[in-house]
């Protein structure tokens, strides 16, 4: 298990970025979202691994016979179950478990989804039915490229291979016979300053960050301060200060 990332989503939570004010705009056609629904039958069984609070399941997965919602972060799952009471409707289960300990039998589900998190494409493999598909969003290494040159860190910032070919290649080392990849850009405008801090202190984009919040104390970490003002001050456009996301989809057959 990946220890500081588990005390890290255990403290946050949630995954609900519903206060943080911000537009966006993309380049490509590709919708994680849309690809479900393509591939989504009535009593199809779904697996969504690495589900947060279950808000974008809850609010975006079609109505499908069963989906179960995995995360590692109980504290994640007891917010699933908590924002579940809003959607008494939908035929979904949160559990909690380990995306690289999977405790599913062989040849279960007809969908396996993932949206930003960790997978184990093996276990993927061994987990999906005859001709199952899995459909994955990731953040790729140049995801935020200036502000990860700027602070010189960030996730995936000192990584070889890039996370979109290292899934691409476990993923066919798994087996898949077709694997379908597409780079997502996305441009996002965020309203103001506090919008973007916001996002930072709670996603990994910048490793550290929350812990080095700029905004807790001047002096010590001025200089952090003085990076994101610099990023802030380069990037505000009439549209909000500028984030170029980059992202990956994948649509893989068993
Ligand atoms: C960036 S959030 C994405 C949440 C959700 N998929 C979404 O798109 O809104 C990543 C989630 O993956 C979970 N996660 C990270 N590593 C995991 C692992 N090894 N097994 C299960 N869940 C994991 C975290 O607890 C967190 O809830």
């Amino acid at each position: 298990m990946q220890e500081l990332e588990y005390a890290k989503y255990e403290e946050i939570g949630n995954w609900d970025f519903s206060d943080i004010k911000y537009t966006v705009e993309q380049d490509s056609d590709w919708d994680f979202y849309k690809e479900i629904y393509k591939y989504s039958k009535p009593n199809s069984l779904i697996l969504d691994l690495g589900t947060g609070g279950g808000e974008k399941a809850l609010l975006k997965m079609p109505d499908v016979g069963m989906i179960i919602a995995t995360d590692f972060s109980p504290k994640m799952i007891e917010t699933a179950n908590i924002n579940k009471k809003k959607y008494p409707n939908k035929n979904i289960k949160f559990v909690t478990m380990d995306n690289l300990n999977m405790k599913f039998p062989n040849n279960l589900f007809d969908i396996i989804t993932a949206r930003h998190t960790i997978i184990d494409a093996n276990q993927i493999f061994n987990c999906l039915s005859d001709k199952g598909i899995l459909i994955i969003e990731g953040v790729d290494k140049y995801d935020c490229w200036e502000l990860k040159e700027l602070f010189n860190r960030g996730q995936a910032f000192n990584d070889k291979i890039s996370i979109s070919q290292k899934d691409y290649n476990d993923i066919k080392n798994a087996g898949f016979s077709e694997i379908n990849m597409q780079e997502i850009i996305q441009y996002e405008y965020y309203e103001t300053e506090d919008d973007l801090l916001a996002l930072l202190l709670k996603t990994p984009i910048l490793d550290d960050f929350s812990e080095l919040n700029p905004f807790d104390n001047i002096h010590k970490n001025q200089f952090e301060k003085d990076l994101f003002n610099n990023y802030v001050s380069e990037h505000t456009t009439d549209k909000g200060i500028e984030l170029k996301r980059v992202l990956y989809g994948i649509v893989a057959k068993k």
